[in-house]
């Protein structure tokens, strides 16, 4: 097919790699390049071998790459050649300065504005896809405004909403898409050409467009609201453990509510993740800037409540197993922020292995996916910690399991052999309630669940 349009992406993470790879898979007719300043990544997309794990990816990128998906460390030549620029690196916390751990870190966004501006020849439309603080599309219209040879660009915000480990399915399907631009006629232009791009998958009743503030906001809020839920359903799961209520039981029925809805009210160990923490601490920074102080501390409950559920997590097992880890082998079920990715990054994992190592406990981890990404968070103790992909085995001799990330594996395993291998008396701590519990307190475990009555074999 003719690829007479062209599309470019700077930043080939968890974002700009799978979203490039469905714009081609459902536009054709568009040339897609993927760019980015680590050549081992690109190598990497170029291969066999992912840099991340995706279900679904691997097949898509296969099918387009060299066809209309082409990944490359050149971005100078990338950004002469394409019109349209998605914007998608990463966006951290600063650590440094002003604002540390808690502002957004935008040197790498303000690199690739500077990038653009030096390699453009022709007018670009620029596409913030980054999650950023609102009124960055000033600052990025200013800087692209500096040019000296009169070329035009167009800023808009177009934030992703995808999560990790669904990350195609929300891509081919998503709830909505948010494009923000200036109300000008040229605004309004390039937010149109935006558009027709999504249009070729997505229907227009779900394309939708507001003011660039609102756009940049929403995105912002939309994470504040999701981890919101779940700091309100893990504060609920501390009062069910003082009151025999069972928080499963509990979400369900408020969740009926039509107003309230079900989804994500699961109680867990806490929430992880690239992206939560560091969005509400930005929000929480924006707050402070703006003057609300006591919004900014309503915002930031919501992280100290997940900070908390993971100490309350650790002090149950620390308590149960009567106040002493010291030598103790203690197995890990799971060290990805969640079931289907590979990624650790805020992983409630690496609180509970520090914790542990605290305690002098010996700590064995498994994972089907992420213990090579395991391994470069706990560089500095690795010495002190066991890799052991393989469930029973990693189990056998231990002390206790810990649930951490709820791999539908650990569903389907034999229990009661695990049981059999362990030290006595054995525990489960379930960080995600996906066990049956009743089944595991009756091969023998003392079972221990977010949010429900424990089920021990002590009088
Ligand atoms: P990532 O770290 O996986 O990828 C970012 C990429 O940008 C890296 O490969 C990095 O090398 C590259 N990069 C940095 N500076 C560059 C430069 N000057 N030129 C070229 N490439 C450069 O990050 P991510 O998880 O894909 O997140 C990207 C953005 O999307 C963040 O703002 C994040 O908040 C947001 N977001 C992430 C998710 C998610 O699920 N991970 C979902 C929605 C939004
Ligand atoms: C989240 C949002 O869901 C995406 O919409 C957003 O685009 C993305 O952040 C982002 O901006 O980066 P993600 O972090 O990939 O996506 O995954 P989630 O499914 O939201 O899970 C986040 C964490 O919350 C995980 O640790 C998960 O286990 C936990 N969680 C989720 C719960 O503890 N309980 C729930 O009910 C749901």
């Amino acid at each position: 097919m003719n690829q007479e349009k062209r599309i470019l992406c700077i930043g080939a993470g968890y974002v700009g790699g799978p979203t490039m790879a469905v714009i081609a898979t459902r536009c054709p007719q568009y040339r897609v390049t993927v760019v980015d300043v680590d050549e081992t990544k690109i190598t990497a997309w170029n291969s066999d071998r992912l840099p991340i794990y995706e279900p679904g990816l691997d097949d898509l990128v296969r099918s387009a790459r060299g066809r209309n998906l082409f990944f490359s460390t050149d971005i100078r030549r990338a950004v002469k050649e394409n019109d349209i620029i998605f914007v998608s690196v990463n966006t951290p916390t600063k650590n440094f300065g002003a604002g540390a751990g808690m502002a957004s870190d935008l040197q790498y966004l303000e690199q690739v504005a500077r990038m653009i501006l030096e390699h453009a020849e022709s007018p670009k439309i620029v596409i913030e896809k980054s999650t950023l603080p609102v009124k960055t599309a000033q600052a990025l219209e200013r800087i692209l405004g500096c040019n000296g040879h009169g070329v035009r660009f167009d800023v808009l915000s177009n934030p992703e909403f995808l999560a990790e480990g669904t990350a195609i399915r929300d891509l081919e399907n998503p709830d909505r898409i948010l494009i923000g631009s200036r109300e000008t006629d040229r605004g309004i232009k390039a937010r149109e050409a935006l558009a027709e791009i999504y249009a070729n998958w997505v229907p227009r009743t779900r394309i939708v467009t507001s003011n660039i503030w609102s756009s940049e906001l929403s995105k912002l809020v939309a994470n504040f609201f999701l981890a919101q839920r779940i700091s309100t359903i893990n504060a609920v799961s501390a009062v069910c453990e003082k009151t025999e209520a069972d928080v499963v039981e509990v979400a369900k029925i408020v969740g009926m509510d039509s107003r309230i809805g079900s989804k994500f009210l699961n109680a867990s160990i806490g929430f992880g993740g690239s992206c939560f923490k560091k969005d509400i601490l930005n929000l929480v920074y924006l707050c402070q800037h703006f003057g609300l102080p006591e919004v900014a501390d309503y915002v930031e409950s919501v992280v100290k409540m997940n900070e908390y559920q993971k100490e309350r997590f650790f002090l149950t097992m620390l308590t149960a197993m009567f106040n002493t880890l010291a030598g103790k082998r203690v197995c890990l079920f799971g060290f990805a922020f969640k079931a289907d990715t590979a990624d650790t990054r805020e992983s409630p994992a690496i609180f509970v292995v520090r914790k542990l190592l605290e305690e002098k406990a010996e700590v064995i981890i498994s994972d089907p996916k992420a213990l090579e990404n395991a391994r470069k968070d706990l560089s500095d103790v690795n010495g002190r910690i066991q890799y052991v992909e393989d469930p029973y085995e990693a189990a056998a001799g231990c002390h206790a399991i810990a649930l951490l990330t709820e791999w539908d594996l650990y569903r389907e395993l034999d229990y009661r052999k695990i049981f059999s291998t362990m030290s006595k008396p054995a525990f489960i701590f379930d960080g995600r309630n996906v066990l049956d519990h009743k089944s595991c307190f009756d091969i023998g475990f003392n079972v221990f669940p977010v949010g429900k009555p424990s089920l021990t074999h002590f009088a």
